[in-house]
């Protein structure tokens, strides 16, 4: 089976059961400043497992573009990627664990469907602790309504079976997981162990009936949800009766091409494979992430540094695999856009902008890189351990990321003083908020009251921008927190005391002027008509909620966006716009505050 059969079956039999088809959101989500990537199906959907009404219903499926850089170090074997596709499918209060797990057991073993062996599958349900009890119900549904038997069914703890929350707080439940048995048939053990790594989890299905608080309190939600998540990558492998995913379609003309560029053949070597396998991961996961329209380019700070190391580190593993020809990246990228044109079509659109900035980088890389290691191999020989000295001069003469300099620390059995480290690159400022500086935990965006006064503000502020600058003028990232919201925009000058001072005055007068925040569901056509500023490229074109500010004549600002927003715009206080600075070429950040 193909990727594309593969996800279009698990879209066709979801809707087959009245689930409406949603499109990926963005890689990089909106309005959430703890998170640098959507890692997870769920991640755009968090108001509305919170109770935010859905415009497309109460029974949704998605195949969402996810980015886990948690994964960035273990990539290279089978299984791991730091880009991958997560088909998932969602009740928002809708059925719970009995419709759930019956759905998931058809859509794997029905000859209509995947048609997958049951012997071979096995399941974990939540053991029960402190926060939350035993899942007797999954437990039993598995066992009596599903017919799995007992010793087929593991009851595992926390660190296995809860899901959540994608941050510090959120939405958070037990989970019930599906393994197969990747190994021989006629040795299917006679009970289910997690740690053997021939039994490959491949669905998890999540509870979400709990909210974790600032004070770590499981609270039951307003509603019963549930989550699930199955990654494409890993099912299309099982599906087609291996356990590499990276012999799937999802990666077979990219490796192509890697063998072309390097005289080296996949499969046959493990340290080879596993070069392989990080250079065709790591330039997926870039060409994914460059593709978004708020134009991530390789740089030192966040999302920009995760960019950078992918394509730094596919860049030295493709030296080691013996690639001699210069600027060879894009190639490579061309082929992932090519792959996924047709899903996506967003990498077709940005293709200029992501292979310019790919030339740039290599070029910058490859200048220093074997300087770079050739000092790296100097140390080596004198020293027991690489000092933070060391480690901080291969960053800042030799552009090595601290997590190649490890890499290759460990290889030479070495130890990398990254304490040292990054005394050295506080001091350079430059750094301070990178992923090496412990910025990039996970976390979602609170719902506090405060937060969503930012949410309306920022709301306020777009549409202020717009009437002072003019209408090029587009969201590229926001990042708002209880304190104050954070906003990128497009626009090539920096701004004028004078404009600064418009906008302020054009949001504090929609302030004053209390006007009412409402609400509407309509379809993309209906939005665009009727001038809503967004994000229109939805593949599955579904209905989308538009929040207006204002009445009548009097309407200030028109968006397309999930929420939540404040009822009235009375209550927000008084706007401060605190900063106003250069965020990256042609795009502008501003900080601001209510008072
Ligand atoms: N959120 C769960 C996961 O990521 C299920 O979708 O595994």
């Amino acid at each position: 089976m193909t990727s594309k059969e593969l996800r279009q079956k698990y879209l066709d039999f979801f809707r087959s059961k009245n689930h409406t088809i949603i499109s990926s959101a963005s890689l990089i989500p909106e309005n959430d400043p703890t998170v640098l990537f959507t890692t997870a199906g769920m991640h755009p959907l968090v108001p509305y497992l919170l109770g935010e009404k859905h415009p497309a219903g109460n029974r949704l499926t998605s195949c969402q573009k996810c980015i886990r850089t948690s994964d960035i170090d273990e990539v290279g074997d089978t299984t791991h990627h730091t880009f991958f596709e997560m088909l998932g499918n969602w009740s928002l209060g809708d059925y719970f664990k009995e419709k759930s797990i019956e759905m998931s057991w058809e859509f794997l073993t029905s000859p209509d469907w995947l048609n997958l062996d049951k012997n071979r599958i096995a399941v974990s349900v939540f053991a029960g602790d402190k926060d939350a009890v035993f899942d007797q119900e999954s437990y039993d549904i598995w066992k009596n309504k599903i017919g799995i038997s007992e010793i087929k069914i593991a009851k595992l703890p926390k660190k296995n079976n809860w899901w959540g929350p994608a941050g510090l707080t959120g939405p958070c439940g037990p989970d019930t997981e599906i393994f197969y048995w990747t190994g021989d048939v006629n040795k299917i053990p006679n009970s289910f162990n997690d740690d053997n790594s021939l039994w490959v989890e491949i669905w998890n299905n999540v509870f979400m009936q709990y909210n974790k608080t600032s004070e770590n309190k499981f609270e039951l939600l307003k509603q019963q949800n549930v989550d699930t998540g199955m990654g494409l990558e890993r099912i299309l492998a099982i599906v087609n009766g291996s356990a590499d995913n990276y012999q799937t379609d999802l990666f077979k003309n990219i490796i192509n091409k890697i063998e072309q560029l390097s005289d080296k053949k996949y499969g046959n070597n493990s340290e080879i494979d596993k070069a392989i396998r990080i250079i065709a991961d790591h330039l997926k996961a870039t060409v994914f992430i460059m593709s978004d329209e708020k134009n991530i380019s390789p740089s030192n700070t966040d999302r920009g540094y995760i960019v950078r190391r992918l394509i730094r580190r596919a860049i030295r593993y493709g030296r080691q695999l013996g690639v001699v020809k210069k600027m060879w990246i894009k190639e490579i990228a061309k082929v992932v856009i090519d792959d996924y044109a047709d899903v996506y079509f967003e990498l077709q659109k940005n293709i200029n902008f992501i292979i310019t900035q790919l030339d740039k980088e290599e070029e910058k890389f490859s200048k220093t890189l074997e300087l770079g290691l050739k000092q790296f191999e100097n140390q080596k020989l004198k020293v027991k351990s690489i000092s933070g000295q060391i480690a901080f001069d291969l960053y800042q003469t030799y552009g090595f990321p601290i997590e190649i300099t490890k890499e290759l620390a460990k290889e030479s059995g070495l130890d990398v003083d990254e304490k040292g480290f990054l005394k050295y690159f506080k001091e350079h400022q430059d750094l301070s908020r990178t992923a090496s500086a412990g910025m990039f935990k996970g976390g979602l965006a609170d719902a506090s009251e405060e937060t969503i006064k930012y949410h309306t503000t920022a709301h306020l502020m777009l549409s202020a921008l717009k009437k002072v600058l003019g209408n090029h003028v587009s969201q590229k990232g926001s990042n708002i927190t209880a304190e104050r919201l954070r906003f990128d925009f497009s626009h090539n000058e920096k701004m004028t005391v004078e404009q600064l001072q418009q906008v302020e005055n054009l949001v504090n007068q929609a302030i004053k002027q209390d006007l009412i925040v409402s609400c509407e569901e309509m379809d993309l056509e209906q939005a665009r008509s009727k001038g809503a500023t967004g994000v229109f490229d939805l593949k599955y074109k579904e209905k989308v909620k538009v929040y207006t500010i204002g009445l009548g004549d009097n309407i200030f600002s028109k968006e397309i966006c999930g929420g939540p927003h404040v009822n009235q715009t009375g209550i927000l206080g008084k706007f401060k716009i605190k900063k106003e600075e250069s965020s990256s070429a042609g795009v502008r950040r501003i900080k601001a505050i209510l008072q």
